[in-house]
């Protein structure tokens, strides 16, 4: 091996391999100390502080900390108020933990209901998601604790996340993925953002450069560190490159030597170790003012207050379970009634899913405790109903409990004739749903649906309580059963917040932040998900969720939006007025029609002006929740933003607002809207662009300046019988470009008519 040609080290070299080194960390959950920047702490996120005291993957025995409601859960509650509060709470306990950087939120788009991190999600609607990403983070912070906003970009399904390409065009991307990214990042100034592990168009996004520099830094105004998912570097000079400043976890040497040898080689700019250097030191001094106001600052003896943030955590839960059927006022439970609790999950309770989120939670309420606690121990009797263990693979087929299956389902039938309710507990085991898999369908275990069946036979009155991170199927059994309530995956405190619920403690106000279809093979993503050959091609555009249930008028069980309360909300005069050309504000009047306190989530949405692409029937433009007494009113004030009006104009790079009259629509969900208004907005009002001969014939004519010009041009030659069939003639033509169309005969443009008129649309353009 010759080595001639290779510079023999200096003490520059010396000085950039150190500081080189410092861009991968030190092991799985912490950064080098070096340079004058010292280590920093980092932990999952994001529904609860999983902080490892071992250098190790280690996921189920981190330090206790609080088990909140995880993101499918806590989006349902639309209260971006609540969420910061938990995002507060979730930065005191990363203080008293000493973690510097919390890993979250997790914000992907729920895509396809079968994706396996949709319980650390937060909705299919990027609206959402990003108003209360934005509340996360900025309670999260207020703290001085930095948070990760991942992962960026379209990492939205597990199958394959380290090799997949996700095919996705402008549009959807900019209309549907980044702009959860994009509110966050400018409204919450989030300490770090996290690239995914897939490819996005081919280019994998921590080797993307228009991603996590053109995009992110350039466009978006990120200023703070770009650290990559766990083990998402594959090639760290080009990641450095394209703008990722710090590699997680730990890498031994081999990044180190790839930078040092790069720079040696002159394929690297070494202002780029120094750039990412100074953005680390930036993110070591921003979090260490926590330290100092964190009394137990690197001591290892800190506390927080668990009993408050539990009792946080059940609020939190209470307000984020979705009533989602409730016939005959089956609920709230009524004092006196005889409550038969069946189902395991009602003492062992699937309060989060699996994989590096997973909290290990301070402590857990049992639903069947504290039912018993609110109604009485003898007035509420308990069957197991299935056997707690099963593995169920989702093939119909009971998972071989055979005999004890028939006995579990013999007593719990008898339970449940005894009393006035039966509430059965269902839903999906921890193991079921999880980071690094996807699921494959939608059923419950068998066992859980023969069980409500069998309950919903035999009791007077049946109502489902279901755990699951992410959707499930309703079907068969939705018409069976009286009531159900949707509680997701509800964090440690789920058994008080359900007992909250069930007994009408607190009305309940979540609303679904995705859709619940009635089969998978109704979903928009149906045919392209997870995709094949390392490619998911995002077929459906922005049709994503609602977007495409609504403008396919495709029936789905419950909307995106939909939640039921245990009192009325009436809605008055719902109006709109522009606050500039492509801006406006919504009144409404909200009134408490019923006899218990409770919260509304007002929802509007805006139905856009006719445009050259397709767009959504209705999406989500601002909502907010109100609560109200009986009897009270309140009016909202509700302010849509030009995002609310505007699309992606691909051909243009930019967004536009397309002059012309909107409908403002107040809906109780997606698909059910109860009032609309008209607006107009002035718009986007853009110089035609110049013409060529490419133009097509219709543009040609639609041109303001040039298409008169042209027309009297023609009609003074034409007779007027060739005047009368044209008319007719210009509709066949009109897609034909220019060049072609002048050389018909009859038609016969010269070319220095062409050329001029051409001269006129491009002055017209730059005036
Ligand atoms: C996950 C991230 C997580 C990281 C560290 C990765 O596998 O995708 O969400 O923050 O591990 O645990």
């Amino acid at each position: 091996m010759s080595t001639t040609s290779t510079p023999e080290p200096t003490d520059a070299d010396d000085d950039l391999e150190r500081r080189a080194a410092l861009l991968t960390g030190a092991g799985f959950w912490a950064t080098k100390a070096g340079e004058g920047v010292r280590a920093l702490a980092l932990s999952d996120g994001p529904h609860g502080v999983r902080r490892q005291r071992g250098d190790d993957l280690g996921l189920l025995d981190s330090e206790p900390a609080t088990c909140f409601p995880t993101g499918s859960a806590i989006a349902s509650s639309w209260d971006a108020d609540l969420v910061r509060e938990v995002g507060v709470a979730l930065g005191r306990e990363a203080n008293a933990l000493d973690v510097d950087v919390l890993l979250g939120p997790a914000i992907n788009v729920k895509r396809s209901p079968l994706g396996g991190r949709n319980f650390e999600y937060l909705s299919e609607d990027p609206y959402l998601a990003g108003v209360l990403a934005t509340a996360w983070a900025l309670g999260v912070q207020s703290t001085g604790v930095g948070t990760s906003l991942k992962h960026f970009a379209v990492n939205s399904q597990e199958t394959d996340r380290m090799r997949v390409s996700a095919e996705v065009d402008a549009r959807a991307l900019r209309e549907i993925y980044l702009p959860a990214f994009e509110r966050v990042v400018r409204e919450a100034a989030p300490a770090t953002v996290m690239s995914s592990y897939n490819a996005v168009n081919g280019v994998f996004s921590s080797e993307n450069r228009w991603l996590l520099t053109e995009l992110l830094r350039e466009e978006w105004g990120f200023d703070g560190l770009v650290v990559s998912d766990w083990g998402a570097v594959k090639d760290r000079v080009e990641a450095l490159r394209a703008g990722l400043d710090l590699e997680m976890p730990g890498s031994g040497d081999e990044g180190t030597a790839a930078i040092v040898a790069a720079v040696r080689a002159g394929t690297l700019d070494r202002a780029l170790v120094d750039t990412s250097l100074e953005r680390l030191r930036r993110l070591a001094d921003r979090t260490a003012a926590r330290r100092d106001r964190s009394p137990a600052a690197g001591s290892g003896a800190a506390s927080f207050d668990a009993d408050a943030h539990h009792a946080l955590a059940r609020r939190a839960g209470a307000a984020s379970a979705v009533l989602l059927r409730n016939e005959g006022g089956t609920l709230p439970l009524r004092p006196g009634q005889r409550v038969a609790v069946i189902g395991g999950f009602a003492v062992d309770p699937q309060i989060q899913g699996g994989g590096s989120s997973h909290v290990n939670p301070t402590r857990v309420d049992r639903p069947l405790d504290e039912l018993r606690h609110a109604l009485g121990e003898d007035r509420v009797p308990y069957a197991a109903g299935y056997a707690m263990d099963e593995a169920d693979d989702g093939d119909g087929v009971d998972g071989g409990d055979g005999g004890d299956g028939a006995a579990l389902l013999a007593e719990a039938r008898s339970v449940a004739a005894a009393a006035d309710v039966a509430v059965v507990f269902a839903g999906l085991a921890e193991a079921e749903q999880s980071e690094g898999f996807d699921r494959t369908h939608l059923e419950l275990p068998a066992a859980h649906v023969a069980l409500i069946r069998e309950v919903a036979a035999a009791a007077p009155r049946t109502v489902v309580v279901l755990q699951n991170g992410g959707v499930v199927s309703l079907e068969p059994w939705h018409d069976d059963v009286d009531a159900i309530l949707e509680s997701w995956t509800l964090g440690q405190a789920a058994g008080g917040a359900l007992a909250d619920v069930l007994t009408g403690a607190v009305t309940p106000s979540g609303r679904l932040a995705e859709t619940i279809p009635l089969a998978l093979t109704d979903t928009p993503s149906y045919l392209n998900f997870p995709g094949e050959n390392e490619r998911v091609r995002h077929g459906e555009g922005v049709f994503v969720g609602y977007r495409s249930y609504t403008t396919t008028e495709r029936a789905v069980r419950y909307p995106f939006g939909h939640g039921l309360s245990y009192t009325e909300f009436a809605h008055d005069g719902l109006a709109a007025e522009a606050t500039g050309r492509d801006t406006a504000r919504v009144t409404v009047t909200v009134r408490n029609a019923g006899a218990v306190a409770g919260a509304d989530v007002v929802q509007v949405y805006v139905a856009p002006a006719a445009a050259p692409v397709r767009r959504p029937v209705r999406e989500l433009g601002a909502f907010a929740r109100v609560h109200l007494e009986p009897g009270e009113a309140r009016t909202a004030v509700l302010e849509l933003e030009r995002r609310a009006f505007a699309f992606w104009d691909d051909p243009k790079g930019r967004w536009r607002v397309q002059p012309g009259t909107y409908e403002v629509q107040l809906g109780r969900s997606a698909s059910d809207v109860v009032a609309r208004v008209p607006l107009e907005l002035e718009g986007d009002v853009d110089r035609p662009g110049p013409l060529s001969l490419e133009s097509t014939v219709g543009e040609w004519f639609g041109h303001p300046v040039v298409g008169p010009v042209l027309l009297e041009g023609l009609l003074e030659k034409a007779t007027p019988e060739q005047v009368e069939a044209s008319e007719a003639g210009l509709k066949l033509v009109e897609g034909m470009p220019m060049a072609q169309f002048a050389r018909f005969p009859g038609v016969e443009i010269p070319q220095e008519t062409l050329d001029g008129l051409i001269a006129l649309s491009l002055a017209q353009a730059s005036a």
